[in-house]
């Protein structure tokens, strides 16, 4: 008896006290933050918001193309592993931009989904495509996204002249940009080259090297 006496007490302790601790700030209540700390231009966030689009839907293609290559009617791994790398790789840049536009204090007003949501796309390249369509779309892709990345830091730099986030384009995005599409092209090579001496053999040989 004295047990179960303990126990309500207890338990009315612990209701009152988590009653305390409940947040009573209305949701919709804003902080009262000064505001002159946030000095990149809403041209400059704009172009910010839309490459962060650009690179989730990078990483949504690249995810397609690993999907394609994976099917056991297709039955490439390393291709598959190739572009599933490439879509965390172009993910995590997408996560990266979120960050330094957060970090900014950048306005996310119209909603947080309308950042990550990428706008639907007609399928624009032939689905059933080879190891060399596959690397050749590879290429186009992160040559118009490098393009992407000059656009906003010309924007960037020529709005505001803000050259933090120029610095941060240049040194980190494009020095990944050039190196990754370097690889792409080099990869493309070889598989040409391979084809042109083995045939249909040299896609199967060259999945196997990836
Ligand atoms: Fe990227």
């Amino acid at each position: 008896m004295k047990l179960i006496v303990g126990l309500t007490v207890l338990l009315s302790a612990v209701a009152l006290i988590s009653a305390d601790l409940e947040c009573s700030i209305p949701l919709d209540e804003k902080a009262e933050i000064p505001q002159g700390w946030i000095n990149m231009t809403q041209v400059c966030t704009d172009a910010l918001k839309k490459q962060i689009q650009t690179e989730i839907g990078a990483s949504y293609e690249y995810l397609e193309m690993a999907a394609y290559f994976s099917q056991d009617v297709v039955n490439r791994p390393g291709f598959a592993e190739l572009f599933f790398k490439s879509a965390r790789e172009e993910r995590e840049h997408g996560i990266k931009l979120i960050e330094y536009l957060t970090m900014r204090g950048g306005n996310l007003q119209e909603g947080v989904h309308k950042l990550i949501s990428v706008p639907y796309k007609e399928e624009k390249y032939e689905i059933k495509f080879d190891g060399v369509s596959a690397l050749k779309h590879a290429v186009e892709m992160e040559t118009a996204v490098t393009k992407s990345i000059r656009a906003l830091i010309e924007t960037c730099e020529n709005d505001n002249n803000d050259y933090h986030l120029v610095d941060y384009l240049t040194g980190v995005y494009l020095e990944e940009q050039h190196k990754g599409t370097r690889e792409l092209a080099g990869k493309l090579t070889t598989l040409k080259k391979m084809e042109n001496s083995h045939g249909k053999l040299a896609e199967f040989l060259f999945d196997k090297q990836l």
